[in-house]
């Protein structure tokens, strides 16, 4: 048995903040005891690491990756292995991505393709949610399977026509069918029908700078797909998780459904709360690099969504990490910006700059711990294995510098993607040590993991319904 003790830090999970000791036993925390007390310097480790003026955190989960993920006629250019890498590098210890289903595929088919991506690949923990891309009466079924599996959320479409969308009678389907199975609908909600049409005119009028991406993706017609999405949930009896959401109006919704008692939820992505149309209007095609969907907004709507984060009607932060390389894939899009594939980079930024979120008073250390580890772990099954820092955890453990200064930038970034989106960026704190089931894969700024030590994590159901 390895013991690993790390003393004297401020242990911050999404419920307390105290100083203690953290006693950990191979994979697993066992016990936590105040740094003080005669308890704890009862202690003997074979490892001691010292956390004096850090914080001892539970490490992130990454509820919203893209790893290899096909789009556009290409594919994200971080694989499992380079994106977990960075992922490590980051504080995050845990990622789910999203495995894929095309049209005419088994969900099976997919999913076992999305473990022949990620298998020994990993530095850290990961777990699947699914895309559906065709809902018929024999994916149906097969949800049923998955959820008994480990593979509790679904994401569905209603932007893509022709790709991944999903029309409302298949969406209420598989809502049906998710009331049932103990699943969670996980929805893109835009208005993909009206907004191809914006887009058809737009490229008509010779409208074809990244910037019209933004401005064709309308917040009514994200707003709209939204209210459209909690409603059909509401007919099914099911609950709901809007990912990625960007829009003032589309918090409203939110907020409307939350007050009414409706097991909804929302997730927003550190793009939306630090970019905005500004970055998408870059000239010289730059804009290229900040094009995702739902796109970013002009930056009025960024209070709404800490606002949200702050009251509990938006509950996740995760990254919707899905890195293009601007040369040769985010350039497929020059004289066309709806061939711009759609994804930006981030897991590894998105710890540092929630943090950076706190020091500019927008949210709490706590509330930082919930939105980035406690509830994406509660929302996907993964709690109190994942998200904590508490008896039983796993020993997922970030020692957190919240003195240290950085600036972001993709000649210091592990993603294999060639620009940053946070370019020049200045953040005051930093990852220093991260252990991933007790093992350090972050050592001091020193790159210890391997790739093989992340293993595949079944999940439980959603634990965050009321
Ligand atoms: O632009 C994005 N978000 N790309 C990834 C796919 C998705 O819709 O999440
Ligand atoms: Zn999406
Ligand atoms: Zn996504
Ligand atoms: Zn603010």
């Amino acid at each position: 048995m390895t013991r690993t003790l790390i003393e004297g830090g401020l242990v911050v999970t999404a419920a307390e903040e105290t100083r203690a000791d953290v006693l950990i036993e191979d994979e697993k925390i066992v016990a936590l005891a105040a740094s003080d007390s005669a308890y704890a310097a009862g202690w003997t480790a074979d490892r001691t690491i010292d956390a004096t003026g850090k914080y001892v955190i539970p490490g992130g989960i990454d509820a919203h990756t893209h790893m290899d993920f096909p789009f556009g006629g290409t594919f994200s250019a971080d694989s499992f292995e380079t994106g977990t890498r960075a992922a490590a590098w980051g504080g995050t210890t845990t990622i789910v991505d999203f495995a894929v289903q095309t049209r005419g595929q088994a969900l099976r088919e997919g999913l076992d393709l999305w473990h022949a991506k990620s298998d020994a690949q990993c530095a850290v923990d990961y777990a699947f949610h699914m895309i559906l891309s065709d809902v018929n009466e024999g994916t149906l079924k097969e949800m049923d399977l998955l959820v008994g599996e480990g593979v509790t959320s679904f994401k569905l479409f209603m932007a893509y026509p022709g790709v991944f969308y999903s029309d409302d009678g298949q969406i209420l389907r598989a809502m049906q069918r998710s009331a049932g199975n103990g699943g969670l609908i996980m929805m893109h909600a835009e208005n993909g029908i009206a907004i191809d049409v914006l887009v058809e005119q737009a490229l008509a009028e010779g409208r074809t700078d990244p910037r019209y991406h933004g401005e064709v993706r309308k917040t009514l017609l994200e707003a709209e797909a939204t209210h459209r999405a909690i409603q059909l949930a509401r007919v099914a009896g099911a609950p709901l998780y809007i990912v990625h959401v960007s829009a003032e109006e589309a918090v409203a919704e939110l907020t409307l459904a939350r007050d009414k008692g409706l097991n909804v939820f929302g997730e927003t992505c550190p793009q939306y709360l630090f970019l905005s149309t500004d970055n998408l209007a870059e000239p010289d095609f730059e804009g290229a690099k900040y094009v995702c969907s739902t796109p970013l907004r002009p930056r009025e709507h960024q209070e709404a969504l800490w606002r949200g984060l702050r009251g509990d009607d938006l509950q996740v932060v995760s990254t919707d990490h899905c890195p293009f390389c601007f040369t040769g894939q985010k350039e497929l899009g020059r004289g066309d910006f709806s061939k711009i594939p759609n994804g930006m980079p981030g897991v590894e930024n998105r710890m540092d700059l929630l943090h950076q979120a706190v020091v500019d008073g927008h949210i709490s250390r706590r509330r930082w711990i919930d939105i980035a580890c406690a509830a994406p772990a509660r929302m996907f099954g993964l709690y109190p294995k994942k998200g904590t820092i508490a008896p039983g955890a796993d020993a997922d453990v970030v020692i957190y510098d919240p003195h240290a200064e950085q600036t972001i930038s993709a000649a210091t970034h592990h993603m294999n993607v060639d620009y940053s989106a946070y370019e020049g960026k200045r953040i005051t704190g930093r990852v220093e040590t991260v252990l991933s089931r007790g093992t350090a894969v972050l050592d001091q700024r020193q790159f210890t993991g391997r790739a093989g030590h992340g293993r595949y994590v079944p999940r439980g159901t959603c634990q965050y319904l009321t």
